[in-house]
């Protein structure tokens, strides 16, 4: 199994350009079975969970040209199966981005329950109660552990849907089978982050008619058809934080380009409250954390535009660096927390109590092996190595390799002391 090690690397200088946003980039690709037209997709990230969803999709019949580096053109002349394919729905959780578009195109998916990310009981339950609005039944096998939902002989027809909680993934599914249903939808307290925007627009441009994405209440009124398209993901909001944090936790200074400072307003106002320095610039976000007394600040993770939870973990790593202690709580997953394991092998002294994890802080982390719990984990591990004495070794690194583009070399060119070895 493949290895990341790093070494205490002193202050990171240098510039970095952020990638394609992966939680976009999925919907997006998924959106494109909506049509037997070609779409192009632009700034896609080489990443584990962007072939993850080209497998999928080309399962469902879908035939993809990606000979150009960071664009795929893909077209789904026909539906050849409805069927979602086990081993690629265990690894990814966001193959459940298919479900609204197989419904909306073809009437009908059977999808194996989710694996993905082990953060706690990622339940789908307002996905389906989506799909039972637009009249669609839906039928939970859990002996075979697999969902089949089927639209009626007229298809879908709209309706309003109020969320319980803002999910991503339900908002994102529940938008992208309203498209093609019969009449009016609205999804009341629907999640508002950057990515929902995103997908509205790239299936605006294919011939939807979605109103107010970004607000918690968006209305579709669903059309017969969608064309194909030309469309450019959005910066990754989180790996520009995790940038940002590699700045702040090795008191470098960093420019940050292709970001949208609009995105991670959070994590440059909770960074403000810790003294580290902050100026969006017309080049990008610069970072400063040299020669400043940087201080504790307190963390909540919110749906957007609150803070968030996927920047939970790398914040944390660096708040174990800081003068004071902190109290990080995790509000959107129950089991977020698996990190703290991890940062404490390497000195850091957390507590967990219920949803906080208490941050003494003032730590000089040790290198130590550890794990790559989750994808976000995995990059909290590395910030970590970087301030740390020693060598830090990070095992389990396919999940960091699941969604961050590059990550080792865009490390190295900043000055980190970073390797990936194998172990073969
Ligand atoms: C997406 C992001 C992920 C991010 C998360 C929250 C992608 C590919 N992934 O995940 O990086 O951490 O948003 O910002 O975009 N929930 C239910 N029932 C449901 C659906 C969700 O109870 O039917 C709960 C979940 O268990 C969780 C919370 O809602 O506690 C948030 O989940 P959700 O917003 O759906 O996250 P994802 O779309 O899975």
């Amino acid at each position: 199994m493949a290895k990341i090690l790093v070494n205490n690397s002193g202050p990171l200088h240098g510039e970095v350009w952020i990638s394609g946003a992966k939680n976009s980039v999925l919907p997006l690709l998924a959106a494109t079975l909506m049509t037997a037209d070609t779409c192009v997709i632009e700034d896609v990230p080489d990443l584990a969970d962007v072939s993850v969803m080209k497998k999928m999709l080309c399962n469902y019949g879908a035939k993809i040209d990606d000979a150009e580096e960071g664009t795929i053109k893909i077209s789904t002349p026909e539906i050849i199966s409805c069927e979602g394919d086990r081993e690629l729905v265990q690894e990814m959780r966001a193959s459940l981005f298919t479900m609204g578009p197989m419904l909306a195109r073809y009437g009908k998916i059977v999808m194996p329950m989710p694996g993905g990310c082990t953060i706690g009981k990622r339940p789908i339950d307002l996905h389906l109660k989506g799909f039972r609005a637009l009249g669609a039944e839906v039928v939970e096998d859990d002996e075979n552990e697999q969902v089949t939902v089927t639209a009626g002989p007229e298809g879908l027809t709209g309706d309003v849907i109020y969320l319980d909680f803002p999910s991503v993934g339900a908002t994102e599914n529940i938008l992208m089978a309203a498209t093609l249903a019969k009449g009016t939808t609205i999804i009341e307290n629907a999640a508002k982050e950057p990515e929902i925007i995103d997908l509205a627009n790239q299936l605006n441009k294919m011939g939807a008619r979605i109103k107010s994405a970004g607000t918690d209440m968006i209305r579709i009124e669903g059309v017969e058809k969608l064309s194909g398209c030309i469309h450019e993901a959005i910066p990754d909001r989180i790996e520009t934080g995790t940038f940002m944090l590699a700045a702040a936790i090795t008191r470098g200074d960093v420019l940050i380009r292709n970001a949208l400072p609009g995105h991670v307003r959070p994590i440059i106002a909770k960074l403000r409250e810790c003294n580290v320095g902050i100026e969006v610039t017309p080049e990008g976000i610069y970072v400063d954390a040299r020669d400043r007394d940087l201080i504790a600040t307190d963390i909540k993770t919110l749906p957007y535009p609150g803070f968030p939870t996927d920047i939970q973990s790398p914040f944390m790593a660096f708040l174990t660096t800081v003068n004071g202690s902190s109290v990080v709580r995790e509000t959107v997953f129950e089991n977020r927390f698996m990190h703290v394991v991890e940062l404490n092998r390497m000195g850091a002294g957390i507590e967990i109590e219920n949803r906080e994890a208490i941050v003494p802080g003032g730590k000089q982390l040790k290198g130590a092996k550890v794990r790559a719990t989750d994808l976000r984990a995995g990059a909290a591990m590395v910030l970590a190595g970087l301030a740390a004495t020693g060598t830090t070794e990070i095992s389990e690194i396919y999940h960091i390799e699941r969604g961050y583009e590059n990550f080792v070399g865009k490390f190295k060119a900043i000055g980190a002391d970073i390797m990936k070895i194998s172990n073969d």
